[in-house]
């Protein structure tokens, strides 16, 4: 199958490149930047995209690709793009020189193109793209061809035979051409066919998983979310239902009655062996007096291994050992949680990707390149049932990550009472659908409030909800108020300690979608 490969240089863009490049039917996929050439190598490599990054090409420490992809690329067979640090790096690869600029060039700015090419095939002579650089090309390469310039007089974009490099974002959607850029880079330059589609992730997944899991049975934790179920389903059609073993964990930090929900769900499924574990009192004595989110979301993560760990034990006596362990982890939770290319800073541990206890299995994670619309995509053509696929996301650590400071039994079973109006407003109001997520949060202060003539001193509750297509940025909704007004007066009336409510009104970023 034709792909292109990203090489990341840690830039908070590269994932958009490659939704860019998949929107276009080609697939993508990104690779650490200093990536092996053997790994670059397998499969029918079309073309390979350089990512913008946080550094100076110039620095000593500067990233670079491996010696062997490098020599690889500057044979020049085949057709390389880079963009903003992939840019100057390529330029730089080629004996051009990168310097500081005398001030950089940050958000949008005009091109003009200097020469009819490939890149620009068929687009305006004057384009506005989106910029975001301090280091310029202050000398092109030998034999190098400026294609465009920008309003400075600085290169914008260059080619030297197959190898392209542009200065601005065409990923970011401020880039008017962006899309048709990348689109002559796959047509034009490294004549893609455009063949990639949804239907053809199922069918490869399945093939990968046959052939990685040949014979052994897998485990896996399932919590009824669109991505261990669709995971789920992704394994049990590759390796039939008599080897695939779903251990639903009910932590305590579930909403209410999901752990019932999530058990009869795989049972319309046609999964054969189904687990439910109860480990509320485990869980919560465990987390008594921890505050600290990084630390309860370490401890969370740990302690469901234990227990899954436990229960491994436990079928394996009766079933014979696992050799596999199923997961529903997806690109945005690799990213997320520093586990892709370049690492972008780390910002939260996601319970998905950190684990110790059960590392002697081969993980099968048959969505770990794939976003949330990729994956409701699959869900709906292999018949994961629409109330699935359609709920929001819900994080693995659960409630207590919406319970700030330290979660106790009578919060947990305020903020289940509080999320269950939420859900119900929204589905009723019919906005549910409209956005990612939309959830209470229980703040740790109480605050003074009036009813009935008396004074409260009760919890405030934070509301947040926000529109999304992928968690890696987030907007918070513009909810009616009239919904904001119900939904605040329900949970006051109806929840005794409770007095107060406020809406989050924070974009991602700055600040995160969870509130720890
Ligand atoms: P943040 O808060 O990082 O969340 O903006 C991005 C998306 O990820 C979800 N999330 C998690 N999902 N395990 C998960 O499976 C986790 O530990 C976790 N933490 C956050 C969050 O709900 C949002 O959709």
């Amino acid at each position: 199958m034709e792909k292109i490969i990203i090489l990341d240089f840690g830039s908070q863009y590269t994932h958009l490149i490659a939704r860019r490049i998949r929107e276009l039917k080609v697939y993508s996929e990104i690779l650490p930047f200093n990536v092996s050439i053997n790994k670059i190598k397998s499969g029918d490599v079309k073309g390979i995209i350089l990512s913008g990054g946080p550094d100076s090409v110039y620095q000593p420490n500067a990233p670079k690709p491996s010696k062997k992809v490098e020599e690889w690329i500057l044979a020049g067979k085949i057709p390389v793009l880079g963009i903003c640090y992939g840019f100057q790096l390529l330029a730089h690869m080629l004996g051009g020189n990168v310097e500081k600029g005398i001030r950089g060039e940050y958000g949008r700015a005009e091109i003009e193109v200097l020469e009819e090419n490939d890149l620009f095939k068929g687009l305006p002579q004057k384009q506005v793209v989106w910029m975001s650089h301090g280091d310029i090309v202050a000398e092109l390469p030998p034999k190098a061809l400026a294609l465009a310039k920008s309003k400075d007089g600085l290169v914008a974009a260059f080619k030297l035979g197959k190898l392209y490099g542009v200065q601005f974002h065409p990923e970011v959607k401020h880039t008017v051409c962006g899309r048709e850029i990348l689109r002559n880079f796959l047509f034009e330059v490294c004549k893609c066919e455009g063949l990639w589609d949804i239907g053809d992730i199922v069918n490869r997944v399945v093939e990968d998983i046959r052939k990685e899991a040949s014979s052994g049975n897998v485990l896996m934790a399932v919590s009824g979310g669109v991505d261990s179920t669709t995971s789920a389903c992704l394994i049990k059609m590759a390796l039939g239902v008599d080897r695939i073993y779903l251990v639903v964990i009910d932590t305590g930090f579930l909403r209410e009655n999901e752990a019932e929900k999530a058990v009869r769900l795989y049972e319309k499924l046609g999964f054969k062996h189904i687990f439910l574990v109860d480990v509320k009192e485990k869980f919560i004595s465990r987390l008594k007096g921890v505050v600290d989110p990084e630390e309860k979301r370490r401890l969370i993560s740990q302690l469901y291994f234990e227990v899954l760990d436990e229960k491994a034990d436990e079928l394996a006596k009766e079933y014979g050992e696992f050799k596999y362990l199923g997961q529903g982890t997806i690109y945005p939770d690799r990213v997320e949680s520093g586990a892709t290319g370049r690492a972008t800073a780390r910002i939260k541990s996601h319970h998905n990707v950190v684990y110790t206890h059960l590392s002697k299995l081969v993980k099968l994670e048959p969505l770990k390149d794939l976003y949330k619309d990729e994956v409701r995509k699959i869900a709906e053509l292999i018949g994961v049932p629409k109330e699935v696929i359609f709920k929001h996301p819900f994080p693995g650590p659960g409630l207590a990550i919406r319970i700030i400071g330290e979660v106790t039994e009578e919060k947990l079973k305020i903020l289940r009472k509080v999320d269950k109006i939420v859900e119900e407003e929204l589905r009723k109001s019919g906005i549910y659908k409209m956005l990612w997520q939309a959830f209470p949060v229980l703040l740790p202060i109480k605050t003074v409030g009036v009813m009935g003539d008396e004074r409260t001193y009760r919890y405030a509750i934070a509301l947040r909800a926000v529109i999304s297509e992928d968690a890696m940025t987030a907007e918070f909704a513009k909810l009616p108020w009239n919904l904001l007004e119900r939904l605040s007066s329900r949970i006051v009336n109806e929840i005794k300690n409770v007095n107060r409510v406020l809406y989050d009104i924070t974009n991602k970023p700055p600040a995160t979608i969870e509130y720890e």
